[in-house]
């Protein structure tokens, strides 16, 4: 490879020459991250507000994090699962005892968690539940993003994540979000109904909260049918929604939980992103042991999945999350920012409405759902020295590495504030 790239307009059409346009990246081309900040090519700062679509929510490059990084990529780094490794088993312990599960099945990517939990559920279905072979039903919600592989598309209902990449596998049915009545009734109709997959907060959808009282009343609806709630926390978890994960809804016991009945348990919990802090592909899937007991050697794997890397990167990136109250911080900053936004949404025709939860929040512009004005909000913002981007359309997420304080996410709200205000159609 020849030098380092000195100047976006290089960067962006090497990309474009040479990768696959699966993306649609703001024109802003990043060389450095710290913390809150990132820096492009030329030198200019900005405040990052997607931290990794939510897997920075320790800051970018957060220096406990890499000193791990740096120990164990100079002892171990890989042996497969054909292996025992000493860094696996402590990790292993470590991630069961701070969310309280047996037993957790590691892998790398997000999408792979959810694979994996599909798996689990439909296994647990027919050998526990006894259901007849392939008959397993997963119910899960309009609107969903749970990933890009052609099994996790089958049940999406976005056009585009879908258009050509049939055929889908079968044995999901999809209802409304935060609709109770709808999935009694799914429950009620199909006896082969395994589980119910679901985010808590419907984040690539344009950050949809539901009502408070929604997962606890989902938990019981599954409780009674005998069908396990499988929470994909993947975005929503690890402090981003002011709780260590989002189904402990306003519990602020920092993951060491007293008020359980605050806390709704899924049967499965599917985590990823900010699982590494940004700084290695991580992901996981925790449950007790009559559902984990159920897979045997060789019926699920990856050739990284619970690689001492990652696996030791992941112990320090979640011991920072407790160490610097990062859910308390994102619980306290996340209701400053919905104030300071709802005061803008008052004063400006160009925004609608905020809402989400902790630093998980959405300003939605009020314009259609196709126009591009979302989009050039973005852009101008970046001339601002601020990077967040649309979701869907006329939707822009705010998302920030959790450790920003007060006085940055001030100084950012006046950032959002001004380019809104002064904004031309
Ligand atoms: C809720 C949710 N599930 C799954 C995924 C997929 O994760 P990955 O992109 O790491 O495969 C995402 C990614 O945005 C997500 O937000």
């Amino acid at each position: 490879m020849s030098e380092l790239i000195a100047r976006s307009e290089e960067a962006i059409a090497l990309e474009d020459k040479y990768g696959a346009h699966n993306y649609h990246p703001l024109p802003v081309v990043l060389a450095r991250g710290e913390g809150v900040y990132l820096w492009d090519v030329e030198g200019k700062r900005y405040f990052d507000f997607l931290s990794a679509y939510s897997a920075v929510n320790q800051g970018h490059c957060h220096p406990r994090i890499l000193a791990t990084l740096i120990q164990q990529a100079s002892t171990l780094t890989l042996t497969s699962r054909a292996f025992f490794n000493d860094v696996l088993g402590p990790y292993e312990k470590f991630i069961t005892e701070y969310f309280g599960f047996d037993k957790v099945l590691p892998m790398n990517t997000g999408v792979e968690a959810v694979e994996t939990a599909i798996k689990i559920a439909r296994k647990w279905g027919y050998e526990k539940k006894g259901i007849a072979e392939n008959e397993a039903t997963i119910i899960v919600a309009e609107n969903n993003f749970h990933g890009r592989t052609t099994t996790v598309i089958s049940f999406s209902n976005d056009a585009n994540a879908r258009q050509s990449f049939g055929p889908f596998t079968p044995g999901f049915v999809r209802i409304p979000f935060d609709d109770i009545p709808a999935l009694e009734k799914a429950l009620e109709d199909n006896p082969n109904v395994v589980g119910f997959l679901i985010e808590p907060i419907q984040g690539e959808a344009g950050v949809y909260t539901p009502e408070i009282d929604y997962i606890p009343k989902a938990a019981s609806a599954c409780r009674k049918k005998n069908v396990l709630l499988m929470a994909d926390e993947i975005q929503t978890g690890i402090a981003r929604t002011g709780s260590l994960l989002a189904v402990c809804g306003d519990c602020t016991c920092e993951g060491h939980c007293e008020k359980q009945s605050t806390y709704t348990r899924p049967d499965i919990l599917i985590l990823g992103k900010a699982l590494s802090g940004g700084f290695f592909p991580v992901s996981a899937v925790l449950a007790d042991n009559p559902i984990m007991e159920l897979i045997k050697p060789g019926q699920h794997g990856s050739t990284f999945g619970g690689n001492p890397l990652g696996a030791k990167i992941a112990v320090t990136a979640l011991e920072v999350v407790l160490d610097e109250q990062l859910a308390y911080n994102a619980r306290r900053l996340g209701r400053i920012f919905r104030e300071r936004m709802m005061t803008l949404v008052k004063k400006s025709d160009l925004v609608s409405l905020v809402r989400g939860k902790g630093l998980l929040n959405a300003l939605v512009i009020n314009t259609s759902a196709e126009s591009s004005v979302a989009w050039d909000i973005c852009v101008a913002m970046k001339d601002n020295g601020l990077l967040a981007k649309p979701t869907h359309g006329n939707i822009i997420r705010f998302a920030p590495p959790l450790v920003i304080t007060e006085e940055e996410l001030h100084t950012c709200c006046d950032i959002i504030e001004e380019t809104i205000l002064n904004f031309k159609k």
